[in-house]
Parts: C-alpha cells; structure tokens; sequence
C-alpha cells in the first residue's frame, strides 16, 4: 500500500450512490495536514446522488457512471482512475457490487464503510435486521474490499446501543455520526507509519 509523504498524499477516489455525508466528512479530514490522503475523484452510478454536490463545493473533479453494462463501466472507470493517478478507492455508500476483476486490479487498495459490526449483517437493510434480531448493539465497520460481499479484512469498528425504542431511522442516523468517525480512525490506522 502507498504511504503518504510530505506533501505527496496518497491519490483517493470516493465511489458513491446517494447522500454523500461519509464523502463529506472524508473531503474534509484530507484537507487537514494530518490526512495522508487527498480525495481528487469522486465517483457515482447515480445522476441524482446529492453527494455529487460536494464534488462542486470543494472543487473535486465528479463522473457519474451508468452501469447498464458492468463490465464495460468498470473498463472506463479504470481509466478515469488511472489518468488521475487514484492510488486509494474508498467506497462511501456506495451500492453497487465491483466484480472480482475491477477488484483485483485494485487490490489491497479498496476500503469500505459498512452500516452493521461485521461479520454481523452483510448487505442491505442492516438497521431494519439488526433490530429485528434484537441486538443490543450495531454499528459500523471499515474494511479492505475483496471479491465476496462485505467480508474483506476489518480494520476498525465502532459499537452503537440499539434502545427498546429505536426505529431503523433513528438507528441509522446514530450510526452515521460514528460513521463519519471510524472512516477516518481507520485511514490513519492504515497509513501511520
Ligand atoms: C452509510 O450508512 C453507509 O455505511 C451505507 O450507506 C450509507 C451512505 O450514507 N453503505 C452501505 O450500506 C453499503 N453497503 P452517505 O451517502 O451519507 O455517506
């Protein structure tokens, strides 16, 4: 994996399908001296994701891709990171599946948030099975991304109490807020030297 040095920070592409509040706050932690990334692409399979916002507020260069035809939208966003030197991918509510390929080709350079404590709910609806299950705590996981869904090495976690009365939108949003935590406590976990 690349190391940051000095001002050389490690090239990152944030991948998104939706709201954006993880690419928000991973726009924000690379602006500090501290971060050893700086996210310069943001990606999206959807024109209407309100992330893409951030793409004009910060001035961070945005493609959105369709994925009518996977294979073929891979090959091209390989070639949008690779023109942009993306050394780091890092899927931020991102909620299309990469195949084996992309993923090899990038391999060990892929990070992922995920809305559950893994391995404990992989995929959707995490907050909604978390609570039907009657867990007494979700929360959330960063992890390296390999070819099966949400099962690459963790990184770090983060423990939210689920209470009696929460809903999966209340569930959700506490769990966001360490969300936007651990993205970056993992990225410095990975990267400090
Ligand atoms: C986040 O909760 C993220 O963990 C989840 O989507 C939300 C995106 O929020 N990701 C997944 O469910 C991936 N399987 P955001 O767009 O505000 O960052």
């Amino acid at each position: 994996m690349a190391q940051s040095t000095g001002y050389n920070k490690i090239k990152t592409a944030v991948f998104i399908s939706g709201t954006g509040s993880n690419l928000n706050s991973l726009i924000k932690f690379s602006r500090l001296k501290k971060s050893p990334i700086s996210v310069d692409l943001i990606i999206s399979n959807n024109h209407e994701s309100k992330g893409l916002n951030y793409g004009k507020i910060f001035k961070i260069k945005k493609k959105v891709f369709d994925f009518k035809k996977k294979s073929l939208t891979e090959k091209k966003i390989l070639v949008e990171l690779k023109k942009n030197k993306i050394q780091l991918i890092c899927l931020a509510g991102f909620l299309k599946i990469l195949s084996k390929n992309f993923i090899d080709t990038f391999k060990g350079k892929i990070l992922n948030i995920h809305p559950s404590l893994l391995p404990k709910f992989k995929g959707l609806n995490t907050h909604e099975r978390a609570i039907n299950n009657k867990e007494k705590y979700s929360g959330c996981t960063v992890h390296f991304v390999n070819s099966k869904l949400d099962s690459g090495k963790i990184i770090l976690q983060k423990k939210v109490r689920i209470y009696k009365n929460y809903t999966p939108e209340k569930l959700a949003k506490k769990i966001l807020i360490q969300e936007h935590k651990l993205y970056k406590e993992a990225i410095l976990k990975i990267f400090s030297p």
